[in-house]
C-alpha cells in the first residue's frame, strides 16, 4: 500500500478520529443537490463507528476565504450526514475549544462548521493544524477531492497525528492509478466539456499510453481553432490555443477531432439546430454538440478500448438536442464496463450524465480538479502528506 490505510488503525475503539471529507457539495439554498460525496465517505464513518472510535468530520464549502460566510455554512449538511447515519450529527464551531469538542463526539459524531472560516486553513497554518490535532488521536483523509490543496486539514495536520487514507480515497488513488498506467492495454481518453485549461496537460500525459484521444465540447472547439478551421462563437479557451497546436503537432493522428458537428444560430430566435462539417461553420454559429459521422467515427475506438477515462460530455449534454454523441458512445463504454474494459468516468457533469442515465462504469470519480492533476502527473499535497509519493518508490 502506498500509504496506511484505515483499516490499519490498531485499536481503534475508545479514540477520536479527525476524519477530512469533502463536504463541498452542490447546493440550491440550504438543500443538498448531490450528495454523492458523503456518500462515498459512508463506508469509512461506518467502519470507524463499528469499533468504537468516536468521529470529528472536518469539511468546506465554497470558498469564503477565512471569514464566516452564513450561506457556506456546514448545518445543512450535517443535517443531512446525520440522516444518512442515522444518528444525531452536530455541527460545532471551532471556538468551542478542543475538550468540548470532544466530549460531543463522545455522544454522536461532530461535524465542525466550515473549515474555510478560518484563515489559517487554506495557508496551511500550523497553529491551525495543532488546534485541530487536540481534538483527536489520529486524522484519516477522506477527501481525494480536495487532496490537491495544500491545507491544514489536508497537509499540516499529518505531521501532528497517525495519519490513514480513507476506503475511497483509496478507490480513487487506485483507479485512476490504473488509468494512468494501464501500458499495454489499449487506452481511450474521450476528453469534452470545459475547463480545457486542465485538460490539455491530462491529454499531454496519457497521451503515450493512449491509442486515441477523442474529443467534444470546448476541448474539441480549442483543437479546432488550433487546426485553423473557423468555429464562429463557439465556447474555446483562446489562452491555450498554441498548447493545443504542440499537442497536436506531438501527438500525430492520436487526437481525434470532429468531423462535422450540430451548431445553432447565436444571433436569431428562434434557434433552428443545424449539422454542419466543421470547415463549413457561420461567423454567428456555435457548436453545441458532435455531429453523427464524428459519432460513428468515435464508436470503434470505444468499442476495442480495453481502458476508458471519460472526462467531459461532447455536447451540452444537459439539454435533450445536444446529448445524442454522448448518450450513443456513453451507452457503447457502459456496456463494455465491467467486462471487455475498464471505465473510469470523472467530471460533475460526465458524472452526473452517466448517472441519470443510470449507466454502470467501473469507477466513478467524484473530483474535479484533484483527478486531472493527478492524471496529468501532479503530486497531489494531500497525497504526498499521506507518504504516498514516498512509499510508491520504495514499493517499486
Ligand atoms: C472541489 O469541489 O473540487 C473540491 O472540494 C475543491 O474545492 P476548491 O476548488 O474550492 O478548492
Ligand atoms: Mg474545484
Amino acid at each position: 500500500m502506498p500509504y496506511r490505510l484505515i483499516s490499519e488503525i490498531s485499536k481503534p475503539s475508545g479514540k477520536t478520529a479527525l476524519v477530512r471529507l469533502d463536504t463541498n457539495v452542490p447546493m440550491a439554498g440550504k438543500k443538498v443537490v448531490d450528495d454523492s460525496r458523503l456518500q462515498a465517505a459512508l463506508p469509512t464513518l461506518r467502519w470507524l463507528e463499528r469499533r468504537g472510535a468516536k468521529i470529528v468530520i472536518v469539511g468546506h464549502l465554497g470558498r469564503p476565504a477565512g471569514k464566516t460566510v452564513a450561506s457556506l455554512s456546514l448545518k445543512p449538511i450535517g443535517y443531512l450526514l446525520g440522516k444518512l447515519l442515522r444518528q444525531p450529527v452536530k455541527v460545532l464551531s471551532l471556538k468551542v475549544g478542543a475538550q468540548a469538542i470532544r466530549r460531543a463526539a463522545a455522544q454522536a459524531p461532530v461535524l465542525l462548521e466550515n473549515i474555510r472560516f478560518e484563515a489559517g486553513e487554506e495557508s496551511n497554518n500550523t497553529a491551525l493544524a495543532n488546534q485541530l490535532a487536540q481534538m483527536a488521536d489520529l486524522y484519516v483523509n477522506e477527501a481525494f477531492s480536495v487532496s490537491h490543496r495544500r491545507a491544514a486539514s489536508l497537509v499540516g495536520i499529518t505531521s501532528k497525528l497517525p495519519s490513514y487514507a480513507g476506503f475511497h480515497l483509496a478507490a480513487e488513488v487506485e483507479a485512476l492509478d490504473k488509468v494512468r498506467r494501464h501500458g499495454k492495454k489499449s487506452v481511450v481518453v474521450i476528453v469534452g466539456g470545459a475547463k480545457v485549461a486542465d485538460k490539455l496537460p491530462v491529454i499531454a500525459k496519457l497521451l503515450p499510453r493512449a491509442s486515441a484521444v477523442l474529443t467534444g465540447g470546448a476541448v474539441a472547439n480549442t483543437f479546432l481553432a488550433a487546426k485553423g478551421y473557423k468555429v464562429g462563437q463557439s465556447l474555446l479557451d483562446k489562452k491555450v490555443v498554441s498548447t493545443a497546436r504542440a499537442l497536436l503537432r506531438q501527438a500525430g493522428k492520436k487526437i481525434i477531432l470532429p468531423v462535422d458537428v450540430i451548431v445553432d444560430n447565436t444571433s436569431t430566435k428562434p434557434k433552428e439546430a443545424r449539422w454542419r462539417k466543421v470547415s463549413e461553420i457561420k461567423a454567428n454559429e456555435s457548436i453545441f454538440d458532435i455531429g453523427t459521422k464524428t459519432t460513428q467515427l468515435y464508436a470503434p475506438y470505444v468499442k476495442s478500448a480495453q481502458t476508458i477515462f471519460w472526462s467531459g460530455t461532447l455536447g451540452r449534454a444537459e439539454q435533450p438536442q445536444w446529448r445524442h454523441a454522448t448518450e450513443a458512445l456513453a451507452s457503447v463504454a457502459a456496456a463494455h464496463a465491467r467486462g471487455p474494459a475498464f471505465v473510469v468516468v470523472g467530471g460533475g457533469d460526465t458524472v452526473a450524465f452517466f448517472h441519470q442515465k443510470k449507466m454502470w462504469v467501473d469507477h466513478v470519480s467524484l473530483a474535479g480538479g484533484a483527478m486531472l492533476a493527478f492524471l496529468a502527473g501532479a503530486k497531489l499535497p494531500g497525497l504526498a502528506a499521506l507518504g504516498y509519493y514516498a512509499r510508491r518508490r520504495k514499493s517499486k
